[in-house]
Order: C-alpha cells, then sequence, then structure tokens
C-alpha cells in the first residue's frame, strides 16, 4: 500500500464525508451570519490580506515548538534536568499556535470538496488529538509526580501531529490546496492577441475567450471591458460561470471568492493570489488583451 492507496482510503471513510457535509456549512453560516466582520475575519484567516495562506505560516509555530520540547524532553530522560523548563515553555508556545493554526486551517478547509476535504478533515482530527495531549501534557507537568506521563503523553501527541503533518504537505503538493493556480508554465499574451470578436460581449456580460492555450475571462461593464486570467487562483474555477457584481468585480462559481476586474486583486477569500490582469483594447473588431506586467510571469 503506497501514499496514494492511504489517501484514496480517507476519502471513502463515510463518517468522514458525512462529518465535512455538517461542519462545512456550520462553519461557513457562522461567518454569514457575522456579516461584513464575518467575511473581513474569514479573509483574514484565509490571508487575503497576505497575498499568501496565513495557515502554513502559523503552523510553523506548533511544529516547530513541538519539535524543541520533544528534543529537551528527550534531554530531560537523559537526566539533563536543567531543560525542563524550555521544553515546558516550548509546549506553552506551540498551544497557542496550535490555536491559531486551527482557526485559520478550518477556516481554508470550508473552500475544500470531496478527497481534499475528507483528507483535510482527518488533517484537523489528528491535530486537534495532538493539541488534547500536549494540552493534558502541559497540565501534567505542573502537578507532583506525574513529569513522565506527562512526557509520554506529549511524545505520543508529536507522533500524531507529525502524520497530520504529512497529510497537510500532500493536500498541498498532490492535492494543489493553496497554491497559486494562475502560475501556469503557460505563458501570457505578453503582446496585444485577438481574444473574441468585439460584437460577441454584450454589457453588463462575461465570457471567456482565448488567448493560445490560455482562457481569458471578458467583462464588459457599462461599457468598459476587462480582462483577467479565466481560471481562479484559489482552485482553478472557471471565472467565466461566476457572476459578474456591480461594483465591477467577478465572483468565482466554485468558492465564492471575489477578484476586482479593474486589478485582479482579491476582494474576498478564500484566494489569497491576485488573478492576472490584461490590458485591453479593440482591434478590426476584436478584442485583444496583453498581460499587465506583474511578479507571476
Ligand atoms: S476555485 Fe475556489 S474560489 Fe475559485
Amino acid at each position: 500500500m503506497n501514499a496514494e492507496d492511504v489517501m484514496d482510503a480517507i476519502a471513502k471513510q463515510e463518517w468522514l464525508n458525512a462529518a465535512g457535509d455538517k461542519i462545512q456549512p456550520a462553519i461557513l453560516n457562522a461567518y454569514k451570519a457575522g456579516g461584513e466582520a464575518g467575511q473581513k475575519i474569514k479573509n483574514f484567516l484565509h490571508g487575503t490580506w497576505l497575498g499568501h495562506p496565513l495557515h502554513p505560516v502559523i503552523t510553523d509555530v506548533p511544529v516547530g515548538s513541538w519539535t524543541a520540547a520533544a528534543v529537551l524532553d528527550g534531554m530531560e530522560l537523559l537526566g539533563k534536568k536543567k531543560y525542563k523548563a524550555g521544553a515546558d515553555a516550548a509546549i506553552a508556545i506551540g498551544l497557542f499556535g496550535a490555536a491559531g493554526a486551527a482557526v485559520s486551517g478550518m477556516t481554508d478547509w470550508t473552500g475544500t470538496t470531496k478527497k481534499k476535504r475528507a483528507i483535510g478533515l482527518m488533517h484537523g482530527l489528528m491535530n486537534i488529538s495532538a493539541t488534547a495531549l500536549y494540552a493534558t501534557s502541559y497540565y501534567m507537568r505542573k502537578q507532583k509526580d506525574s513529569r513522565k506521563t506527562a512526557i509520554g503523553l506529549a511524545m505520543l501527541g508529536y507522533g500524531i501531529t507529525s502524520v497530520a503533518a504529512y497529510l497537510g504537505g500532500h493536500l498541498i503538493y498532490n492535492e494543489q490546496v493553496g497554491v497559486d493556480h494562475t502560475a501556469t508554465s503557460v505563458e501570457y499574451p505578453k503582446e496585444f492577441t485577438a481574444v473574441l470578436p468585439e460584437a460577441e460581449l454584450a454589457d453588463n456580460s462575461m465570457k471567456k475567450g482565448k488567448a493560445g492555450e490560455i482562457d481569458i475571462l471578458l467583462a464588459r461593464k457599462n461599457g468598459e471591458i476587462f480582462a483577467l486570467a479565466n481560471t481562479c487562483s484559489h482552485l482553478g474555477g472557471p471565472l467565466c460561470d461566476g457572476d459578474l457584481l456591480d461594483d465591477c468585480s467577478v465572483r468565482c462559481p466554485w468558492h465564492h471568492s471575489v477578484f476586482s476586474l479593474k486589478d485582479g486583486s482579491v476582494i474576498d477569500g478564500p484566494a489569497t493570489e491576485p488573478q492576472p490582469k490584461f490590458e485591453t483594447r479593440i482591434n478590426n473588431g476584436q478584442i485583444e488583451v496583453r498581460l499587465i506586467k506583474n511578479d507571476k510571469q
């Protein structure tokens, strides 16, 4: 059985899928109930303000702290008592980091489906279990005569959080959660390239055009024509099937990220990376586009 078989087995767990069906809408509804403030908190936890997912930044805190604690605990077990206080402090810091990692990860998880969602939920449940073990370990470290059990619980937590970290890595590197789906190896047009006859794009509508192999979202709003990469930076959804909004933005049909048509910036997550934006012009009845210089290509 290889790693992919294990991931497939996780994805087939009915109890995980049933739990996902209940938990995911509950979290999304809680953010929705918070109105504008709820959306702002959600955007913050996704990392929309950072231009990068926040979750992997925060996870370094518990992983790093608990690794340090494992080493210091090991030294203590070898008889070097002076490392005791350092191990306890590292566990406490890790617990703070784990709380931040949990809320940001849970928020990102709301933008996943199917296999990604099942693996993401397993990743989260394992990390919650590890955090509970560390919290218990921390409590026991402050009691008399339970030091060795406390260290044992921390070691068990470390094993569980390591497997959870592996699942998190699989979500990024294999399932491409949290990567920029517009960072394609295909070149965006740097010179003006015809993508659609102008007559085919009615006012206040959107349509997909093609520049070579690249899908381009074309939108005409109050007579002005805008163009963005059509593939959503979040998980690759087709923006042309989304909604054209009154404030000159587009909402992705898959997980409802909103991008400005004016500059491609993210207005609402889960996306954290902006859409490549193109300059437009009409030439011989054709809409032509070229990439506005950005750091993607
Ligand atoms: S693919 Fe998820 S918001 Fe677009």
